[in-house]
C-alpha cells in the first residue's frame, strides 16, 4: 500500500540521560496534493465507520460541529478550507505538524487558538489502532468541537493554564495533564438521552466508542476537578474510569479558578489508581473491572 507518509514523527537522540525522543516542532504546510488514493481511502473508511457508530453515541454538539465544518467521507479535508469556517466561527486556526510537540509549544499554540494537526494519516494496516496521534485522531477527533464557542474557549484557557503549570513545575503539569486526558481525550457528557461521548480519544476509536458507553467493565463517575487531577490513567489499554460532565459550561466554570493553590494542595495528597472508586464520587456506574490488567497506570 502506498501512502504519502514518510513520517519522521519522533526521532531519537543519544544524550547523557540515555536515548530520548526529540519532537519535531516545525509547522508544515499540509501537502494535500501528495496524498495518495490509499490515504484518501483510509480517511473515507474511518470517517464512514466512525460516523455510523457515533450517531446516538457522540454528543450532539460534536456531530453537529463536524457537519457544520464541512468534513466528509469524500476525501481528506484541506486545512485551509476548514480554517475559513473555523476562523469565522470561533477564531481558531489549524496548523499542520509532523506529530507530537514539546509541551510548552503545544500550550502556546492552544493559548493562541492554533490547533496543531498531524498532516499524515495512518497506513491501511493501522486502521483499528495506532499508538500515536495521526490526522484522523487530530482532525476527526479534536477539531469539530473547536467550532463550539464554549469548548473553543476551554481549549484556549487550557493552553494558558499549561504555560502557567509548566512554569510552576512537573507536578503541576502532571495534574493538569490528567484534566486534559479525562476531558478533552476521554470525556463523556450526560444528556437527557443518556451518556454521550465528546473525548477525541474515544470518538476516533471504534473499540473505545463502544467500550466507553456500553461495557460493564469501566467506572463512570461525575466530573470533579481535584478528583480527576489526582487520578492516574491508561495509555495502552481502554480507560478504567471515564468522567462525566453535565455540560461544557460546567467544564468551563469548574476550571475557571486559578489552579495555583489547587496544585499546591494536591502535592500533599496521594495519586489515585485509574480504576478505583472513591468515597464522595458521583457514581454513574461502578465497573466490574472485567478484563483489566494490573499495573500500567501512568
Ligand atoms: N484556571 C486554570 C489555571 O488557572 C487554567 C485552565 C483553564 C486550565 C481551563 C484548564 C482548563 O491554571
Ligand atoms: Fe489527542
Amino acid at each position: 500500500m502506498e501512502t504519502a507518509t514518510a513520517p519522521r514523527r519522533v526521532e531519537h537522540q543519544q544524550t547523557d540521560k540515555g536515548y530520548v525522543p526529540v519532537y519535531t516542532t516545525a509547522i508544515v504546510e499540509q501537502p494535500w496534493d501528495t496524498y495518495t488514493a490509499d490515504d484518501h481511502a483510509t480517511w473515507s473508511t474511518l470517517y464512514q465507520r466512525q460516523r455510523a457508530l457515533l450517531e446516538g453515541r457522540a454528543s450532539k454538539e460534536f456531530l453537529h460541529a463536524q457537519d457544520e465544518m464541512g468534513m466528509s467521507a469524500h476525501m481528506i479535508p484541506r486545512f485551509d478550507q476548514l480554517n475559513e469556517v473555523l476562523g469565522a466561527a470561533t477564531g481558531w486556526t489549524l496548523v499542520g505538524v509532523e506529530g507530537l510537540l514539546p509541551e510548552l509549544d503545544f500550550f502556546d499554540h492552544l493559548a493562541n487558538r492554533r490547533f496543531p494537526v498531524t498532516w499524515w494519516i495512518r497506513r491501511p494496516d493501522q486502521i483499528d489502532y495506532i499508538a500515536e496521534p495521526d490526522m484522523f485522531h487530530d482532525l476527526f477527533g479534536h477539531v469539530p468541537l473547536l467550532m463550539n464557542p464554549v469548548f473553543a474557549d476551554y481549549m484556549a484557557a487550557y493552553g494558558r493554564g499549561g504555560v502557567k503549570a509548566h512554569a510552576i513545575g512537573p507536578e503541576a503539569l502532571q495534574h493538569l495533564t490528567r484534566l486534559y486526558w479525562y476531558t478533552v481525550e476521554f470525556g463523556l457528557i450526560n444528556t437527557d438521552e443518556g451518556l454521550r461521548i465528546y473525548g477525541a480519544g474515544i470518538v476516533s476509536s471504534k473499540g473505545e466508542s463502544l467500550y466507553s458507553l456500553e461495557s460493564a467493565a469501566p467506572n463512570r463517575i461525575g466530573f470533579d476537578l481535584e478528583r480527576i487531577m489526582r487520578t492516574r490513567y491508561r495509555i495502552d489499554t481502554f480507560q478504567k474510569t471515564y468522567f462525566v460532565i453535565d455540560s461544557f459550561e460546567q467544564l468551563m466554570e469548574a476550571t475557571a479558578p486559578d489552579f495555583t493553590p489547587i496544585y499546591a494542595a494536591l502535592e500533599a495528597k496521594d495519586h489515585l489508581p485509574a480504576g478505583d472508586v472513591q468515597d464522595g464520587d458521583t457514581v454513574f456506574q461502578k465497573g466490574t473491572g472485567e478484563g483489566w490488567e494490573d499495573g500500567g497506570d501512568v
